[in-house]
């Protein structure tokens, strides 16, 4: 199998999680157990885990000028991740991701700080990796006008986009038609359409996305697995694997990493949604989202591939 070749243009993020056994009350104040500070950060998450599982990978990002950031740079250079193009500004602190972990779900506020920083230009100084890229990977913890250019030049050469639509907000039409696969959860999947999917059916939500330009979308539902439908094809399932959960922080990235990974390869659609599964189940029984990211060594031995 080819090696694949990535762009990450993202987020990078400080996690500092707290783990207690419940979420406090509002005005409430509890003992936690323990507390961690952890690299994180939608786009870092889903850069680490590529270059685990063996792909090439080129992280586009920006941290603050501060010992956060300067801790997230080493975690991806020594994941082997490239972080030349990882911009250190002066204008904002590195972004933090304030996390509440229960031993049943968590919880996420993020301070996006120098990620706001990351501009169109800085995108522009990769043009000849995406050229050399076969897939460029996106979410939405970075400027919308920076995600928005980053498609264009993956669209000006050919290349494959993919879009994790994380924190979901409104996306305009001429960003969702160069999308070839999105990766809405079923919240997301409700906030992009403005469809209640506990009124309506998730295919006419998914439909929804599909007539608005998007190529392929595949709807991650947790332990429910996952539902994918292309624009000339219809709804397929695939399940999730039954794992002993630690963290489901990071699931979703490690999801579109392994979904990355595969069309990069040139494998098929429902092959890549086969492996992202894979590559999600193992995340998930270890803890922190960017620790927790499974090596290709740790699939193949797991699943017995
Ligand atoms: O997807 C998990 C990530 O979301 C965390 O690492 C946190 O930084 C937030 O960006």
């Amino acid at each position: 199998m080819k090696q694949p070749n990535i762009v990450v243009v993202g987020s990078m993020n400080m996690d500092i999680v707290v783990k207690t056994s419940r979420f406090p009350g509002g005005g409430e104040t509890i003992l936690g157990d323990e507390l961690h500070f952890i690299s994180g950060g939608k786009g870092a998450n889903q850069a680490v885990a590529l270059a685990r599982l063996g792909a090439q990978v080129t992280m586009v990002g920006a941290v603050g000028l501060d010992s956060f950031g300067r801790t997230l740079m080493t975690a991806m250079a020594d994941n082997g991740v490239n972080c030349d193009y990882i911009k250190i500004t002066e204008q904002a602190s590195t972004g933090t991701a304030s996390i509440t972990l229960t031993p049943d779900e968590n919880n996420i506020v993020v301070v996006p700080g120098a990620n706001t920083k990351l501009e169109a230009r800085d995108v522009k100084q990769v043009e000849t990796l995406i050229q050399a890229a076969d897939a460029v990977l996106l979410q939405l913890e970075v400027p919308l006008a920076t995600v928005e250019y980053a498609a264009a030049l993956a669209e000006k050469h050919g290349k494959f986009v993919i879009l994790n639509p994380a924190p979901a907000r409104p996306l305009p039409e001429s960003l969702l038609r160069r999308v070839h696969v999105m990766t809405p959860n079923r919240t997301e999947l409700e906030a992009l359409t403005g469809i209640d999917l506990d009124e309506r059916p998730l295919e006419e939500a998914v439909d929804k996305l599909l007539d608005s330009g998007v190529h392929c979308v595949v709807t991650t539902l947790g332990s429910e697995g996952s539902l994918w439908k292309r624009r000339d094809g219809s709804l397929q399932r695939q399940s999730a694997y039954r794992m002993e959960v630690v963290d489901t922080t990071g699931a979703g990235d490690a999801f579109n990493a392994g979904l990355a990974y595969d069309i990069s390869a040139d494998r098929g659609i429902g092959d890549a949604v086969a492996f992202a599964a894979k590559v999600s189940g193992l995340a998930v029984t270890k803890f922190g989202a960017q620790d927790g990211m499974p090596t290709m060594a740790d699939v193949e031995t797991y699943f017995h591939e």
